[in-house]
């Protein structure tokens, strides 16, 4: 993530400097920087004699004070490890300039809890970013308690130059929206590969070719490194506990060293590329429960007061590249269908991450199934 937020930088003409802790590292990031930057100039994204420019606005360094020294802006993109994050929070807030925001790209963990080991707790802001940055339109931007007005707005103008839609995140809860929605949908279909209940290629297929998704969930968990997923999952489920249950088959894999793409392995190998996910096995996994986790996600979220469903819709379509919100999903499908495959579930397994969010049941206790009534998360005229 760290490469791709510097090159997204430098093509808005900023001068940059990355920081990481070997040279060999930032070898491997600016090789994948001059990658990218190819492919962008063969699709005629970036003019050809602008690469070289863009290139050179990027210094690469193992020294963090000397990089942060004169720094107006500082993302830190480190592992998603709340104690390492706090050791370099606070080597940061040590030499970076006074007026300097200081931005965590996590995925997430708490903007506050990061923000005590400052003494710029203001200046301490959330700037969540989708893989690939260079390509993924939004970016989460998390307040934190103490994060002033002037921090946010001065973050929400910032990734505006950088050409992305930010979008304010109401509440610094763990996971945010996008992972929050995406997670639930992974849980459920890893449980279900787990339990037996299904094939992976067939959860893959279904999303991708019935659900139109561009990556199936395992396909995308593997992509993004399943050690990410793991981090990121396990700081969801302590905040909330049964409703966001790990898969052990996550754990297994990581202690096999199998993380994904970059491991060459995963959920599938990655050693020739991509998987390829087998268009005939679309549909042999159930639509409407993957739709139903999520819309069940998306409400959650509006009931714990973290985002409205417009904000939601456009998170997940433009972090993740979803055809539909899942609120838009959920109305279109009929909250009540929603409710009735979620207690489908809940009945047949007794997990909790299938328990109908309290606002879903208020919605349809008042008759507001979706687009069918008139009213769902939306009102239609
Ligand atoms: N820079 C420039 N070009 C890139 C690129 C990059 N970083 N990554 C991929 N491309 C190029 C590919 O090389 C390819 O070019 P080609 O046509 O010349 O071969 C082109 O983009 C399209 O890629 P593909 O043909 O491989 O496949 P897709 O059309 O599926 O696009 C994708 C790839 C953009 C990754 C798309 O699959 C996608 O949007 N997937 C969903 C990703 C997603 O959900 N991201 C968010 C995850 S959550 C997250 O990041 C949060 C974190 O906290 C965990």
């Amino acid at each position: 993530m760290g490469h791709g937020i510097a090159q997204l930088l430098a093509m808005a003409g900023f001068e940059v400097t990355l920081v990481d802790v070997s040279d060999e590292a930032l070898r491997r990031a600016m090789d994948k920087i001059a990658w990218s930057l190819g492919k962008l100039a063969e699709k005629r994204r970036v003019k050809e004699e602008e690469v070289n420019v863009i290139k050179s606005r990027i210094r690469a360094t193992v020294n963090l004070e000397e990089a942060v020294k004169e720094a107006d802006f500082v993302v830190e993109a480190v592992p998603e490890d709340l104690e390492l994050k706090k050791r370099v929070f606070s080597a940061i807030d040590k030499a970076a300039p006074k007026h300097a925001i200081l931005a965590t790209n996590t995925s997430s963990l708490s903007i506050t809890e990061l923000s005590k080991v400052t003494r710029r707790p203001d200046k301490v802001v959330g700037v969540h970013f989708f893989n690939p940055p260079v390509l993924m339109e939004l970016v989460e931007v998390v307040k934190g308690d103490y994060t002033s007005d002037e921090t946010v707005n001065v973050t929400l103008e910032l990734t505006r130059k950088l050409g992305k839609k930010p979008i304010l995140v109401k509440k610094d809860v763990r996971g945010f929206i996008v992972n929050r929605v995406l997670l639930s949908m992974f849980n459920d279909v890893c449980w279900a590969i787990h339990r037996g209940e299904a094939a992976m290629e067939a959860v893959d297929a279904t999303i991708k070719y019935k659900a139109g998704l561009l990556m199936g969930a395992f396909e995308l968990a593997d992509y993004l490194g399943l050690d990410v997923a793991y981090s990121v999952s396990k700081v969801i489920e302590e905040a909330y506990g049964g409703r966001a249950k790990t898969c052990p088959l996550l754990e297994k894999l990581i202690k096999e060293g199998k993380l994904g793409q970059k491991t060459g392995a995963g959920f599938y190998d990655w050693s020739v590329g991509r998987p390829r996910i087998p268009f005939h096995l679309a549909g042999k996994f159930d639509v409407q429960r993957v739709y139903s986790v999520a819309v069940n996600e998306a409400a959650w979220l509006i009931h714990e007061g973290v985002a409205e469903p417009n904000d939601i819709d456009t998170a997940m379509k433009l972090g993740a590249a979803w055809p539909s919100g899942p609120c838009e999903l959920g109305d279109r499908i009929g909250l009540d269908v929603v409710i009735s495959k979620l207690k489908e579930l809940y009945a047949k397994h007794g997990a909790e991450m299938y328990k109908p969010c309290p606002l879903l049941e208020e919605y349809v206790s008042k008759g507001w199934l979706g687009r069918k009534s008139g009213r769902g998360f939306y009102s239609y005229g």
